[in-house]
């Protein structure tokens, strides 16, 4: 299944990113975005997913994050997480950037991760900026007020948003100076994220593609494994670390 190149790349590697989207947490029952039962399939992302939508109609941006919350609240990362979280060890520099704003990869014990698009268990108040306690908002079902009076907005990136400067810059970073890349579970149409693969490669890594069919990215990949990350990752890890 991995090729000689990728196996002998990865016992020599120092440094290794993996890119990470929906798909790794789908086998976890986190919801993708895109696909045959994606979540923009059902719910229009300028109505959700956009600072003018919440400041026109906080109560319906909020009752959306509410209900992605308490999904992320109750599931728990999956072997494809935990075998990311174990490579770590394995190589000098490694790390972890991800779309996700679900927190499995700290949750399965990834350190060094780069989350592009904010992190969906914190919340701030768009006056004060200070931060809001996530378990406040599970616990009531009114749009959360800050002390300030200030309306609190989920801490996750919307469209037309930038991308936090310091996870951004330390993401490209690990791209560069990655032998081995990985894109894992997405479908990497979202940019400027989905400029990682290309901006890996072009630095001289070996891009390799985790995903369950292909993609855009397949055809600029060195190395495509198609399969669920939950199921391959694993498989990686005794291939090619333990034996
Ligand atoms: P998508 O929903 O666009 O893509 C998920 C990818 O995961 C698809 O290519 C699937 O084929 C693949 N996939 C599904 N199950 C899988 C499994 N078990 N193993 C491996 N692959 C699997 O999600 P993203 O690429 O993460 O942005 O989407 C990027 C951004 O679009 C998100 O961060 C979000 C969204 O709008 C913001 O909210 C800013």
């Amino acid at each position: 299944m991995f090729s000689e190149q990728l196996i002998s790349k990865l016992k020599k590697a120092e440094s290794i990113a993996v890119f990470t989207g929906a798909g790794i947490s789908a086998e976890s029952g986190v919801p993708t975005f895109r696909g045959e039962n994606g979540l923009w399939k059902k719910f229009r992302p300028e109505e959700l997913a956009n600072f003018d939508a919440f400041m026109r109609n906080p109560d319906l941006v909020w009752e959306w994050y509410r209900y992605r919350k308490k999904i992320i609240a109750d599931i728990k990362p999956n072997p494809g997480h935990y075998a990311l979280a174990e490579m770590e060890n394995y190589h000098k520099n490694f790390a972890i950037i991800t779309q996700n704003v679900d927190n499995l990869h700290r949750r399965a014990g990834s350190k060094t991760v780069y989350e592009l698009h904010g992190n969906i268990e914190r919340n701030y108040c768009i006056d004060c900026r200070k931060n809001f306690p996530n378990e406040k908002i599970l616990l009531s079902d009114k749009v959360p007020h800050c002390i300030c009076g200030g309306l609190v907005r989920p801490d996750v990136v919307w469209f037309g948003e930038m991308l936090p400067e310091d996870q951004w810059n330390a993401g490209e970073a690990a791209a560069e100076r990655a032998e081995v890349f990985f894109a894992v579970g997405t479908s990497a149409v979202v940019y400027p994220a989905a400029s990682l693969p290309q901006i890996a490669k072009r630095a001289g890594a070996y891009v390799v593609e985790v995903n369950i069919e292909r993609t855009e990215l397949s055809y600029d990949a060195d190395e495509v494994l198609i399969g669920k990350s939950g199921e391959i990752l694993p498989k990686l890890l005794d291939t090619c670390y333990k034996k």
